[in-house]
């Protein structure tokens, strides 16, 4: 595909990016009304394509979205993007719009959702060399919102808290920046979810601290389980996670990636500890197993499950 234009799928068609456009007055422009995925593939394999469409689907629900697809549609035109783009590895984004309405913020007034679905050969997010390195982080003062509906745990396009956030990373010189909840407790990265190993023992914070329920996350704390490794999700406070051996993030956009320095304190040596390591090595293997995903040769063309 060298130097041609990624194609997008936008409501059952392909679209070059040049001329993949929406309304100016679809509600996911005007509101942020709309719901989104990150995914991965990684050598022909969609990793834990079906548990990204789970949670999706979640979303869809709870912002009473109703597409016309169902699940296996969307894996398929999932799957249809990557292929007619002829890649193997790429950063997949999936979103459902409410649709194009008036300017008045009442959802009924779109008449139909749109369905967009990008994709493009993306490295991980921080690159190799952070993944031996390590990355730094500040807390931000910005906290993650009450669990009500509109924290992360919805993955709605109203991502500027995390915009605000990545602000603050950039003019403390930081590569990532932490959210703390409305409590001050340990909630989230403003794009990945945390986690600290203490004493041997591997904590992530639960999903009352208003996280996104990241699907890298759940496969972590299974992961480290696997690898023989105390596992629980609690409360942390920032006393604590400064204080702690190890650190590091976990997310579809970065991947794992281990953090040495919090607000100008050294995490453990301040180098990545032996159990980040440990999890990543295992976490590239899993990206490579066919089982983890879903591989793109073995899904139906979309014009013949779509042939309607
Ligand atoms: C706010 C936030 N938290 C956590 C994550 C990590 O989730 P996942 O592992 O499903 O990519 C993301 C990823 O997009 C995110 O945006």
């Amino acid at each position: 595909m060298a130097g041609k234009e990624p194609l997008v799928y936008i409501d059952g068609e392909f679209r070059s990016k040049g001329n993949a456009k929406v309304s100016v007055y679809d509600h996911g422009l005007l509101y942020g009304d709309g719901v989104f995925e990150g995914i991965r593939c990684y050598n022909g394999i969609v990793f834990r394509l079906r548990e990204h469409i789970d949670r999706f689907y979640e979303g869809l629900k709870v912002t009473r979205i109703n597409v016309p697809y169902n699940k296996e549609d969307m894996v398929n035109a999932v799957v249809e993007t990557v292929k007619r783009n002829s890649y193997t590895d790429a950063y997949i984004r999936l979103i459902v719009t409410r649709g194009r309405g008036n300017l008045g913020l009442d959802p009924r007034s779109c008449a139909r959702p749109s369905i967009i679905i990008m994709a493009e050969p993306v490295a991980p997010a921080h690159g190799k060399e952070a993944r031996e390195k390590g990355v730094t982080a500040i807390i931000s003062g910005y906290r993650r919102d009450m669990v009500d509906g509109t924290t992360h745990e919805l993955k709605s396009l109203n991502y500027i808290q995390s915009v605000l956030a990545k602000f603050q990373a950039i003019d403390a010189g930081a590569d990532e920046v932490l959210m703390l909840d409305h409590r001050g407790m340990v909630s989230e990265f403003h794009g990945s979810n945390v986690f600290m190993v203490k004493r041997g023992v591997v904590n992530t914070p639960t999903s009352a601290a208003g996280i996104l329920h990241g699907i890298t996350r759940m496969r972590v704390l299974k992961l480290a389980e696997e690898l023989g490794h105390e596992v629980h999700e609690r409360d942390i406070t920032p006393y604590e996670l400064l204080t702690s051996d190890e650190v590091f993030l976990t997310g579809t956009m970065a991947e794992v990636v281990p953090v040495v320095r919090m607000n100008g304190v050294a995490i453990g040596d301040g180098v990545p500890g032996p159990m980040t390591k440990e999890i990543i090595i295992a976490f590239q293997r899993t990206t490579r197993n066919p089982k983890e995903g879903v591989p793109i040769d073995q899904v139906v063309p979309l014009q013949t499950r779509t042939g309607k």
